[in-house]
């Protein structure tokens, strides 16, 4: 192995003066030309890494494309980016190299915890979001949660959950990443998800036997969460005007929707609208 760098060495020598003294020495001979094929023969690296990782370096330029001469003709032949790389936003940061430390493995990407301003060259509904929608996540750098390009954070990685039956995949049922604060749910979300804060809720409808002990939270509680319905929403002109406008409050004889008044249990003889006195009926659960 050894033996064989030596002779690269030295015929690495004998062709810089080849390509040095080819044309002054003589004229007649064609110069020696450097190919692209030539390079690996002196460079281990480069070509490597451009045969594993070079992308469209490797597709779409070849060494010299980027390398115009060699040494010592040439002193430093290193290329800038912006030779070839024009007209987009993204092309106008500073120090490509910081992120594209390789450029013969172009699409190698790293960078440190704390970039945001880079990112938005190409991503901007999600800045859009986290300055919309104020929230602890607004002051975090892109790259803190994304610290590998494309990766995708658990949201577990940071929080705990509410609950052990709330795992990963559901915090999207009621979060969303770059305005974590604006709870929003569809009709499916489980009962049991809103109990996690709400027992107090969860277990009186849950015991109560009236009809709304079969709704789900989100059926009353739609969209978005501290959404409050009216009972007339769901239940329009339950009761002739003239009583309701004398007993204006669903709640005077009903209690609470996690709650109702069960007055078709037997013990409890039904009170008629028009008998509003029977505010508590005898069987009626317990109230909060
Ligand atoms: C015969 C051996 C040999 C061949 C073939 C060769 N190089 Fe080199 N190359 C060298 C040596 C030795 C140096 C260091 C010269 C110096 O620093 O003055 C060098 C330097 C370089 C540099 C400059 C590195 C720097 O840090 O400034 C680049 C770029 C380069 N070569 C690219 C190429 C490319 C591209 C090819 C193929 C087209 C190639 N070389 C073919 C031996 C070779
Ligand atoms: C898209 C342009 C591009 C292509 C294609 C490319 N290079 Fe480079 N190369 C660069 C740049 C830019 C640098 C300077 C990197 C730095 O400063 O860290 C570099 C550095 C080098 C160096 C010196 C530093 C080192 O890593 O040893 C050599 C040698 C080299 N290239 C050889 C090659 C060879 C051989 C090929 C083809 C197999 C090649 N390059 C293809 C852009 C290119
Ligand atoms: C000699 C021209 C040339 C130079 C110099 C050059 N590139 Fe490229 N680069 C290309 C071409 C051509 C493509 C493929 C078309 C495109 O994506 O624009 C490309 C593609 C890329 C890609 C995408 C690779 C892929 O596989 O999708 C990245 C990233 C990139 N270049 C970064 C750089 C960086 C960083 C530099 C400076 C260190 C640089 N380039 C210098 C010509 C060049
Ligand atoms: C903060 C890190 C960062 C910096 C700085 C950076 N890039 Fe990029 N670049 C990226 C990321 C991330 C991608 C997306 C890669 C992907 O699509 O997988 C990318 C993609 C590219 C691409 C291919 C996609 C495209 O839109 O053309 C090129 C070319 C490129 N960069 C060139 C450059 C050049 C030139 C510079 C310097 C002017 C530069 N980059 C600076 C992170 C960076
Ligand atoms: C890389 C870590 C990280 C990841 C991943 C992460 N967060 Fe956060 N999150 C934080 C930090 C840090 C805070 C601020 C904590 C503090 O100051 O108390 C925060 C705060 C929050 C807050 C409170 C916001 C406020 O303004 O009060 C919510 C809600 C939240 N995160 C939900 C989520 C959800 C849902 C996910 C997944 C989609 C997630 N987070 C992913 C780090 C993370
Ligand atoms: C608190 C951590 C956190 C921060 C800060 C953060 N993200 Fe995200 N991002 C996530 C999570 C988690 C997802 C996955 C969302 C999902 O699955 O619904 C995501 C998804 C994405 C996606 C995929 C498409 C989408 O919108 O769902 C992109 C692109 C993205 N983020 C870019 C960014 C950019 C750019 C920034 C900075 C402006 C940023 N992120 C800030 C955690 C974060
Ligand atoms: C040069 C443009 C470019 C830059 C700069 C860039 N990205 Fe991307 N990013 C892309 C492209 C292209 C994709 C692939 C899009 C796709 O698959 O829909 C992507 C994908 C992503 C994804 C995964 C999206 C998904 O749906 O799975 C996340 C997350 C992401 N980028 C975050 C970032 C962050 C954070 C930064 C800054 C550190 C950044 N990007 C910088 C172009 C870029
Ligand atoms: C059923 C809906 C729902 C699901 C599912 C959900 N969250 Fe929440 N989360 C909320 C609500 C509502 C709040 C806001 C409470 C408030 O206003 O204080 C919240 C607040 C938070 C906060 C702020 C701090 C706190 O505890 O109050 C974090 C962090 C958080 N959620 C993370 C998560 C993570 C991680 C997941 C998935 C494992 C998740 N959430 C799943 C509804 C949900
Ligand atoms: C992470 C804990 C958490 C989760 C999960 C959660 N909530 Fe809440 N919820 C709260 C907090 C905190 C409040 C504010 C309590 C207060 O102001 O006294 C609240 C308030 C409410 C209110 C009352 C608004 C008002 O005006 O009084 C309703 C209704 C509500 N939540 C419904 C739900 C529903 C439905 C779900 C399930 C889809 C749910 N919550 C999931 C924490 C949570
Ligand atoms: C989002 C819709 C919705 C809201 C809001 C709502 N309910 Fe209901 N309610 C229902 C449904 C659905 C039933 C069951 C109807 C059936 O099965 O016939 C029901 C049944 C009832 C019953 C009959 C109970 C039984 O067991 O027979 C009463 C009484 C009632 N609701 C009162 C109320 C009162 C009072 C409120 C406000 C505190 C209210 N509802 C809010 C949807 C709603
Ligand atoms: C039938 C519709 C309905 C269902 C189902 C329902 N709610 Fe309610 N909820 C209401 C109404 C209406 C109010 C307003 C108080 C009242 O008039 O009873 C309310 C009030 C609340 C409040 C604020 C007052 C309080 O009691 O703390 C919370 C929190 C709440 N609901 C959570 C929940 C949760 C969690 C579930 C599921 C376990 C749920 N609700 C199921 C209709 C419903
Ligand atoms: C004065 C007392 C009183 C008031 C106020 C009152 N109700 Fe009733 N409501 C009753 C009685 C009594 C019944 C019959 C109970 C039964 O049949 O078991 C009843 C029955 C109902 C039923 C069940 C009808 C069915 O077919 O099963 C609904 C729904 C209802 N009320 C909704 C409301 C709503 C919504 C309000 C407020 C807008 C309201 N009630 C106000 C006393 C009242």
């Amino acid at each position: 192995m050894r033996v064989a760098r030596v002779l690269n060495l030295l015929s690495a020598i004998f062709l810089f003066c080849c390509i040095g003294t080819a044309v002054a020495a003589d004229p007649a001979q064609a110069p020696a030309t450097l190919t692209n094929a030539d390079c690996v023969k002196c460079h281990e690296k480069p070509p490597k890494d451009i045969a594993s990782n070079g992308g469209k370096h490797k597709t779409e330029v070849t060494c010299q494309d980027c390398h115009q001469g060699h040494p010592p003709k040439v002193k430093k032949p290193i290329p800038l980016c912006s030779q070839c790389h024009d007209g987009k936003p993204h092309y106008k940061l500073q120090g490509c190299l910081n992120c594209h430390s390789n450029p013969h493995t172009p699409k190698i990407i790293k960078f440190g915890n704390n970039v945001t301003d880079p990112c938005l060259t190409c991503h901007t509904p999600q800045i859009e979001k986290l300055r919309t929608f104020k929230s602890k996540h607004s002051a975090l750098a892109c790259s803190f949660c994304h610290n590998v390009h494309g990766r995708i954070p658990d949201c577990t990685q940071c929080h705990k959950s509410h609950s052990a039956e709330i795992v990963q995949k559901d915090c999207k049922a009621c979060h969303q990443a770059h305005m974590p604060k604006e709870v929003t749910y569809k009709n499916d979300v489980p009962s049991k998800f809103c109990a996690a804060c709400h027992k107090k809720a969860f277990t009186l409808l849950t015991a109560s036997t009236s009809k709304h002990s079969k709704l789900a939270c989100a059926y009353c509680h739609k969209d978005k969460h501290k959404t409050v319905p009216a009972c007339t929403q769901c239940h329009v002109k339950p009761h002739p005007a003239a009583i309701m406008s004398k007993f204006p409050k669903c709640g005077e004889c009903h209690s609470i929707a996690h709650d109702l008044n069960h007055w078709s249990a037997p013990a409890a003889a039904p009170a008629a609208p028009k008998a509003p006195a029977a505010k508590k009926p005898a069987a009626a659960p317990v109230k909060k």
